[in-house]
């Protein structure tokens, strides 16, 4: 009798806890059309009722990348930039109401000082925010100050290229920037520039010393695009560089980056070596001709370290896309282990995100202008089912309309 009273008791109250509030998932959408969207998740809702559209901000022309710190959210747009006369893009920050999710209110916007802003990241100190720019060539940093705001940049980088590479549909034709990311120490940045197959490295000490260490010379027609990190433990971190030319991940011990708080290290402390190359298009791939056939986008770890995913382009047949999935072996020398495919059930996914539980991964496909999100089992890595399906506009074949990024927001309790 007890032992039922007692059950009883616990079931109540779990449901009146129900009854007052639920907690949703929130994703952040960059769309070029459009601007940010907001959208909840409630996966107990069918596929196509579990994306509710909450909000839209605006965030300038075309915006294109979106990064979370703290309480606020960073943005690139693309161009035009604070008007039509510029072909500058611009960086923008955005203050999240706590009150109020879907409400985003704009703290600062600054020129990105390059035209075609596709990338912005924030240093783990919180105050060195960094911007690429790939059709202007040029990487910016800024200092934030308290609350995001966003001061004028201390530095524009500006890269030129000595010789057009192989890549054909105009990719290697001069210097393209395509991320300017920090590690996860926040004491190195890492460029990728896709038309000079380089890869910039630099020393971060805070916004005003910003200085270029090293470069990583690539093989002609390789394309690095972005760039993952994983902390494995306090002595080996391993980075992940997608390449869209070639198709390719190169995987890379970073020796000398400790998360041991033991303050800054001398430059010459980083050591850079490849461990790995390994084909995004499955067994017995060979790196792609640099013909804009297949472009392998966006790279990313499951939180537990034990699977990689990286998502496919193809631009010439209007079947759907793929993420590739492989497993990560930190100690082995096959690092990456490809395991198979699953389809992003659209065309072009630019980018997509895990979710914080991991349970989850949200697909941005930019051509087919849609969102899907995708149910992982967190043991084999593999994708069950599709969990969550909303169309954004209509598929439109230019690629100039489409969401280019999505990211996982904290999540909202909702009071009913
Ligand atoms: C700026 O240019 C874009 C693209 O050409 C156009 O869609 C938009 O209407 C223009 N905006 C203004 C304010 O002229
Ligand atoms: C690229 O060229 C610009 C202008 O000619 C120059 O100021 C800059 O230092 C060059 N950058 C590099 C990395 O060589
Ligand atoms: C690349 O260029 C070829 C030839 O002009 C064109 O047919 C193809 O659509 C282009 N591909 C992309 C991805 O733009
Ligand atoms: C550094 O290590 C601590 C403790 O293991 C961990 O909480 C933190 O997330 C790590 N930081 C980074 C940047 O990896
Ligand atoms: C990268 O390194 C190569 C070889 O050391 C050098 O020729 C090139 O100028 C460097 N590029 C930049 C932008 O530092
Ligand atoms: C990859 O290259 C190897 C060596 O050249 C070749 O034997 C193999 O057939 C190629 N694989 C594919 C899928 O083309
Ligand atoms: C592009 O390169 C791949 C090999 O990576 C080849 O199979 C394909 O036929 C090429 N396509 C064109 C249009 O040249
Ligand atoms: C750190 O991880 C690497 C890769 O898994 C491993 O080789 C190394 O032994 C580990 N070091 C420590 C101190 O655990
Ligand atoms: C997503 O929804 C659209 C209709 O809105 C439907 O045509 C499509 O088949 C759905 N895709 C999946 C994977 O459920």
């Amino acid at each position: 009798m007890f032992n039922v009273g007692l059950l009883l008791l616990t079931v109540g109250s779990v449901l009146s806890a129900s009854i007052n509030h639920r907690e949703l998932s929130m994703l952040r959408i960059a769309h070029q059309e459009r601007g940010i969207l907001t959208f909840s998740f409630d996966h107990s809702k069918s596929s196509s009722r579990s994306l509710d559209l909450l909000g839209t901000t605006q965030a300038g022309f075309r915006p294109g990348w979106l990064h979370l710190h703290d309480n606020l959210i960073y943005s690139v747009s693309r161009t035009s930039y604070p008007n039509n006369r510029s072909s500058s893009g611009g960086v923008f920050s955005f203050d999240k109401n706590a009150e109020d999710p879907d409400a985003l209110s704009l703290v600062i916007s600054q020129s990105s000082n390059g035209m075609g802003g596709v990338f912005c990241d924030v240093a783990r100190d919180g105050r060195t925010l960094s911007v690429a720019n790939i059709d202007g060539s040029t990487v910016s940093i800024y200092p934030l100050s308290s609350h995001g705001i966003i001061g004028d940049a201390t530095f524009v980088f500006k890269y030129n290229l000595t010789h057009p590479g192989p890549g054909t549909n105009e990719s290697q034709i001069q210097s393209n920037p395509h991320a300017a990311a920090f590690d996860p120490t926040g004491e190195y940045m890492i460029v990728p520039d896709r038309g000079a197959d380089h890869v910039y490295v630099y020393h971060v000490d805070g916004p005003e010393r910003v200085t270029q260490i090293n470069n990583i010379t690539l093989e002609s027609g390789t394309g690095p695009r972005h760039v993952t990190f994983r902390v494995f433990n306090c002595t080996r971190t391993f980075m992940y560089l997608v390449s869209e030319l070639d198709n390719m991940i190169r995987v890379f011990a970073l020796d000398g980056v400790n998360n041991d708080s033991r303050g800054l290290r001398p430059h010459s402390s980083l050591s850079i070596s490849l461990v790995q190359i390994v084909s995004t298009l499955g067994h017995g791939s060979n790196r792609s001709e640099p013909n804009n056939t297949n472009l392998a986008a966006e790279v990313a770890l499951s939180n537990d370290g034990m699977f990689a995913y990286v998502s496919n382009r193809n631009t010439v047949s209007y079947s759907t896309d793929t993420l590739a999935i492989y497993s990560v072996h930190p100690d082995a020398l096959e690092h990456l282990v490809y395991i198979g495919n699953t389809p992003t059930y659209g065309k072009i996914p630019r980018h997509f995100s895990i979710s914080p539980d991991s349970r989850f991964i949200a697909v941005a496909n930019e051509v087919s202008n849609n969102l899907i999100i995708l149910e992982r089992d967190q043991t084999s890595g593999r994708v069950n089912s599709v969990v969550g399906n909303v169309t954004l506009g209509e598929f439109d074949l230019t690629q100039n309309n489409g969401p280019m990024a999505v990211v996982w927001d904290s999540k909202v309790k909702y009071y009913l």
